[in-house]
């Protein structure tokens, strides 16, 4: 729509253009042919003074007539006429007299005898604002118009002439081509726009692709790095709080906190433990996973999180939900990613409006998770970005999280898509097949 816009506008602007260009030069040479006319009529009706002033009775009419057709006849005045008197007689025709005679001219035969009259679609001669002769169409007025008063004391006429340009003569095959340049222009610019594009997207899944494959070393170096940095937190916190109810006496609270801490650690040990397989090039262990008990353990272990932010976790997976064969521990990377994403996006949020939840479907061939948060969702930005490694908005994040979970989603064969929600927030959408199994 923009495009056929902007070739319009192009279009219009050039074409207009060229067509403002022809059409003043066709009326600057309009303007001539009017010159070429007014001259031409003014000579013709100085004659007819000078005429006048010569004529006598022994003057031959037929040699006069001869070579003044517009002259239609001449008499001789009853009294000597020291001015000059004009009489319309009709017809484009008028006695002009003086001195001892008096003229019949014919306006008509006047102008059939100048080249240039034939030029203009309209020709008129006003005398004291009648007109005395006009030819060709004088009811449709033209697109030009050319005015001037006749500098002759005995016939002080104004000469009009109109004309209209002629359309025909405009760059009709310029006009053409100019419609079909700004086409291939515009054409030619998205087309290489788009492959620019591309060939940056190109650059973008290579550069992805290339991290996501990196050598083992650097990709477990970035993954233990992003993986390991929430569970040391928490043990951290939990110690913490151990050893201050340690200093209080109240040695009876202590146990939870310390199991919560080992926990933590049997999940780092566990990542590890992934690591080293991954070393070492070994088959993942693939067993029957409950989505519903790893959703409770992600829950479980950002407790801290959930509580400090005052978090809702909303769980809509169906108690009926099947297991299916998959790497719980990639499952619980996938979902703790996603969720601790959730969770900071809406840090900033009121109290208690916080919250993060999930659903999930089965299908004929695999299965369906949702994941939304109440958070301000993902920008324009972050929506084409979020699975590419270093991708981050966060000053204290890495951008490995989701560049991490689309790994583990694609090696369980399955998909993570990333949108906003309609009202507002991010909508993880995750399909996997249910004979899940590593490529
Ligand atoms: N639920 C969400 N709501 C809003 N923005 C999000 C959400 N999840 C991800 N994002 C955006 O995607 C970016 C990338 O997320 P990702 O988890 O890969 O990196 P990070 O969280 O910034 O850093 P880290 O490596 O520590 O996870 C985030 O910085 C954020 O801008
Ligand atoms: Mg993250």
């Amino acid at each position: 729509m923009l495009k056929i816009f902007l070739w319009l506008a192009l279009s219009l602007f050039s074409g207009g253009g060229l067509v403002i260009y022809t059409l003043q030069d066709q009326y600057e040479e309009h303007s001539v042919a009017f010159r070429i006319l007014y001259r031409d009529v003014t000579v013709k009706l100085s004659q007819h003074e000078t005429i006048l002033s010569l004529l006598s009775v022994t003057s031959d009419p037929s040699v006069l007539q001869q070579k003044f057709p517009q002259i239609l006849a001449w008499k001789p005045l009853p009294h000597t006429a020291s001015t000059y008197t004009l009489l319309p007689a009709g017809n484009g025709t008028y006695w002009v007299s003086a001195q001892h005679f008096a003229l019949l001219i014919d306006l008509k035969a006047l102008l059939a005898e100048l080249p240039q009259s034939h030029y203009f679609q309209h020709i008129r001669l006003n005398w004291q604002n009648t007109p005395l002769i006009e030819l060709g169409a004088a009811d449709q007025p033209t697109y030009w118009q050319w005015d001037k008063e006749l500098s002759s004391t005995a016939q002080p006429f104004e000469l009009s002439a109109g004309n209209d340009p002629d359309w025909a003569r405009l760059p009709w095959l310029l006009l053409l081509l100019s419609l079909l340049f700004w086409a291939g222009i515009i054409y030619f610019t998205s087309q290489y726009r788009m492959q620019k594009r591309q060939r940056n997207i190109a650059v973008l899944r290579e550069h992805f692709s290339e991290l996501t494959r990196l050598n083992a070393m650097g990709e477990i170096t970035a993954g233990i790095v992003h993986e390991l940095n929430q569970p040391l937190t928490a043990i951290l916190g939990y110690n913490q709080a151990a050893l201050r109810l340690i200093d209080q006496q109240q040695i009876d609270k202590v146990p939870p906190l310390l199991d919560a801490a080992v926990t933590q650690i049997k999940r780092i040990s566990a990542l590890l433990q992934q690591f080293r397989q991954k070393l070492a090039n070994s088959q993942a262990a693939f067993q029957k996973v409950n989505l519903g008990k790893i959703w409770q353990r992600v829950t479980m272990l950002l407790e801290n999180e959930i509580k400090r932010d005052k978090v809702k976790i909303i769980n809509k997976i169906p108690d009926n939900f099947p297991d299916f064969l998959a790497e719980p521990l990639w499952i619980e990377q996938i979902l703790h990613n996603i969720v601790t994403n959730a969770i900071q996006a809406q840090q900033h949020k009121a109290t208690g409006d916080a919250w993060v939840a999930i659903s999930a479907e089965q299908s004929a061939e695999g299965m369906t998770i949702v994941i939304t948060d109440g958070g301000p969702g993902l920008s324009e930005q972050a929506l084409q970005q979020v699975f590419i490694p270093f991708f981050t908005t966060r000053p204290e994040g890495l951008g490995l999280g989701m560049a991490l979970t689309e790994t583990l989603v694609q090696r369980l064969n399955g998909n993570i898509k990333a949108e906003n929600s309609a009202g507002q927030g991010a909508c993880f959408t995750l399909w996997f097949p249910f004979n899940t199994q590593e490529e």
